[in-house]
């Protein structure tokens, strides 16, 4: 993620020399500076002097390492921004006395600019530090803020989100072979079905019922596989998937 943000922050204007990224293993340090055209650093002290935002986008597991590398070093008027999951904003503060700390929430999308990100700020956050941290987070998308308390869910629906919609074109896209289309064709009807569904939920003010309700004519075709889908606790099955995603963020936030 942390490779995707820094793409996106070159895509949105910004420039390499103004950037620097930290690795911890010379293989990887050699292989995100070629592939960004960004210096790169095995120093954590030196990724982090002088630098206004300094983005953490190590997993979840790596933070309390990586804190423990910087907490000399980072000053009351740089900002941590956070992407990792579950930790919360005063897993930062308490090491990092006074600092800004901001926690944001992105998603994969962010490979294309089409993130959506949730952000929220720990107690030294002012508004000037959420403004930086939206600067950075929009050269990949939408930015929302929320109170940090929902970022648990959110990770369950926006950052998990995009594997629910993977998975249901893995399984369009086998349904549409057992019904006798070649894979390519099937692959190419419910890649372009996904994204135009996605595009037109964006571009309307009507909600998703009523997009639905616009396919769905009494006693139809779409009529007979949503009553299936409904019958088989299509809404159930999501409701515990997100669930199971919010508490496994929380347990991770606990380490
Ligand atoms: N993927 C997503 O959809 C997504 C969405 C939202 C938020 N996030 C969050 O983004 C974070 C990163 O996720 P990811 O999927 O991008 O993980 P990743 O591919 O494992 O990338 C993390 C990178 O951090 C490096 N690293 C770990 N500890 C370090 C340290 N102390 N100093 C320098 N580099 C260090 C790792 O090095 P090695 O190469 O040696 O392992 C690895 O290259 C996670 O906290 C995740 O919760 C991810």
């Amino acid at each position: 993620m942390g490779e995707v943000l820094a793409g996106g922050l070159l895509r949105a204007g910004w420039q390499a020399a103004d950037l620097v990224l930290l690795a911890r293993r010379e293989e990887r340090r050699h292989q995100v500076a070629e592939a960004t055209g960004i210096a790169a650093t095995l120093d954590p002290v030196e990724a982090v002097r002088g630098r206004a935002v300094l983005v953490v986008a190590v997993k979840p597991a790596d933070v309390p390492v990586l804190i423990s590398q910087i907490e000399g070093a980072v000053r009351q008027d740089q900002i941590v921004l956070s992407l990792a999951a579950g930790i919360p904003t005063s897993r930062f503060e308490e090491s990092l006395a006074g600092v800004p700390v901001v926690r944001a929430m992105p998603n994969t999308p962010a490979q294309i600019d089409q993130a959506i990100t949730a952000l929220c700020g720990g107690v030294h956050a002012d508004e000037a530090s959420l403004a930086a941290a939206e600067k950075v987070l929009s050269a990949v998308g939408g930015t929302i803020r929320l109170d940090e308390y929902l970022l648990d869910a959110v990770t369950a629906v926006s950052g998990t989100g995009p594997a629910y919609v993977f998975l249901m074109a893995e399984a369009l896209t086998e349904a549409a072979i057992r019904e006798g289309l070649p894979r390519h064709a099937a692959e190419r009807l419910v890649r372009h079905t996904i994204r135009g569904a996605g595009m037109l939920l964006t571009a309307v003010d009507e909600g998703p019922e009523h997009l639905r309700a616009q396919v769905t004519s009494p006693g139809g075709t779409t009529a007979a596989a949503v009553h299936v889908l409904e019958e088989r606790g299509f809404r159930a099955l999501v409701e515990d998937a997100v669930r199971a995603a919010a508490a496994r963020s929380r347990e991770m936030g606990r380490g």
